[in-house]
């Protein structure tokens, strides 16, 4: 098989290049043919030429003449010497100018084919290795284009962007991360990442997303101080196309204007919340003077207008005291009174306070405890988060149904579920609902009066305690709250 390899046979006996041209053309090469050296030289120069045959013996420039010149400006062409005399000497002679091989005259067939094809697979392989080398160069300089265009946009970036190894070392930073973490620029990479960042929750989730198999497909999101500034911290684990963690990817942005922002806020609703409160709470207490007939008797009509309106300010003044406790969760201040306390009692009495309702309701309310032992806790923000958990479960179970309140001790840990048989919550509402002020829009529980605070209070305390809730649920099936604190021993007298 001749693949297209072109051959130049140059002679000056034209019945050897008409023998070659007709052979080799048979077998698929094609062939190009020359008189003379001079003429041979000339198609070198003009043609792709992928392997040359060539008479010694010629009139003109002499066939050891042509050897030499294609040996020196076409090293990669293999000259096969066409020679009269096959002897071992001429073979030595013509190997030691340069030559690929020879053969000699008159040609049997079969030994010049095999010749032939031999010098055209070298030729082959050595045009591949040559393309090889030449793609190689191509991508290593691909490669070094694309390094140094990505390390231009990591160091222009304004965010932070910090990546470690399997070993928790830094191996990539940029300048503005130097900054964020007020850190002098002298760091060589790498370097343990406990030495540049001093955030102990930071280095923890790393070291979770390099070790947690759960935590692959993850972002974890936490704000961490550094110095007078508190940024937001956004990590991922560093995977390989095959999914094997390799490090990690953290970037960081300064959030201080908006903490600021965020406390200006909150400031003013709490004083607005205060404001409201207090002259809410005396209109609510003559309301009530006069309700009891205190202040003269009252007719039907009366008692009716005074007690809607004492459900409308008791509804306000729920609201502010949300509000109120909202702004002392994100204050930080709302865990002060933490006391050795029943949490089976506080159950207990949440359930006694709420049955009449949930009668009401047509809900059945279900309780039990096991192996619950006392806990430090808040007993009041205890007794908010089963309110507000409770009343969701009767609020948002339209058609009747049963709400079950169980505490049990973990080891470690005591779990807290409230699960229910109402409406459902549909999975993408899920992340949403810890929000402030979020409700879900759903025709069943339209009616239901709410701010949307309940819940954000209740992972507030929860969290205060440094406990967890998550929240599992089905649409149409019903939805189970669960929280995790930690079992913290009532101190020692
Ligand atoms: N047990 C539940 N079943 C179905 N949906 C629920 C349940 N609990 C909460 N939700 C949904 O989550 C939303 C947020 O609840 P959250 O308690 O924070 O606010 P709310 O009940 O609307 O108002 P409030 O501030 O008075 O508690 C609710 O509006 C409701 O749509
Ligand atoms: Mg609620």
């Amino acid at each position: 098989m001749g693949d297209e390899e072109t051959i130049l046979v140059i002679d000056d006996e034209k019945v050897v290049r008409d023998g070659c041209r007709r052979v080799l053309t048979g077998k698929g090469y094609s062939v190009l043919v020359a008189e003379s050296g001079q003429e041979g030289m000339d198609l070198l120069a003009s043609e792709p030429i992928d392997m040359v045959l060539l008479d010694l013996k010629m009139p003109g420039l002499s066939g050891e003449e042509v050897l030499k010149e294609v040996n020196t400006r076409y090293p990669e062409i293999p000259v096969i010497i066409i020679t009269g005399h096959g002897t071992i000497d001429t073979a030595v002679e013509c190997m030691k100018q340069g030559a690929y091989d020879f053969i000699t005259k008159p040609f049997q067939i079969d030994q010049f084919l095999l010749t032939i094809n031999r010098a055209a697979k070298s030729t082959r392989l050595a045009k591949k290795a040559r393309q090889f080398e030449q793609e190689n160069i191509r991508n290593l300089y691909d490669l070094n284009l694309e390094k140094s265009r990505l390390k231009t946009i990591i160091n222009c970036m304004a965010n932070g962007v910090m990546v470690t190894n399997r070993n928790l070392e830094v191996v990539l930073h940029n300048p503005a991360l130097m900054r964020l973490l007020e850190i002098p620029e002298r760091h060589k990479d790498p370097v343990p990442v406990a030495e540049l960042v001093h955030s102990e929750p930071l280095v923890a989730t790393l070291k979770k997303l390099q070790t947690d198999d759960s935590s692959r497909d993850e972002f974890i999101s936490q704000e961490i101080e550094a110095g007078k500034n508190t940024l937001r911290a956004i990590s991922a684990p560093a995977l390989t196309p095959d999914d094997d963690v390799i490090g990690t990817v953290t970037v960081l942005e300064n959030i201080t204007p908006f903490k600021r922002l965020d406390e200006m806020k909150s400031d003013f609703v709490n004083m607005v919340a205060h404001e409201l409160r207090s002259p809410l709470v005396s209109i609510r207490q003559q309301n009530n003077v006069m309700l009891e007939g205190l202040a003269g008797s009252l007719n039907e009509k009366q008692t009716g207008f005074l007690e809607r309106e004492a459900a409308k300010i008791d509804q306000l003044l729920e609201l502010i005291n949300d509000l109120l406790d909202i702004a002392k969760i994100e204050a930080g201040k709302h865990v002060q009174h933490q006391v050795p306390t029943d949490l089976c009692q506080v159950i207990e009495s949440v359930v006694n306070l709420m049955e009449a309702r949930a009668e009401q309701e047509g809900v059945t309310l279900r309780w039990a405890c096991e192996d619950v032992k006392p806990v430090q806790v808040d007993p009041k923000g205890m007794e908010e988060i089963f309110n507000n958990l409770v009343t969701n479960a009767i609020n948002y179970s339209p058609d009747g149904g049963e709400v079950k309140i169980t505490a049990r001790g973990r080891g470690e840990y005591v779990e807290i579920k409230v699960a229910d048989t109402g409406v459902g919550i549909d999975p993408e509402e899920l992340p949403k609902i810890f929000d402030k002020f979020y409700r879900v829009k759903h025709k069943k529980t339209r009616a239901v009066m709410g701010t949307g605070l309940g819940l954000a209070i209740v992972k507030g305390i929860v969290e205060a305690h440094n406990g967890t809730i998550d929240v599992e649920s089905t649409p149409e099936e019903g939805t189970t709250f669960r929280i995790l604190l930690p079992f913290i021993p009532p101190e020692a007298e």
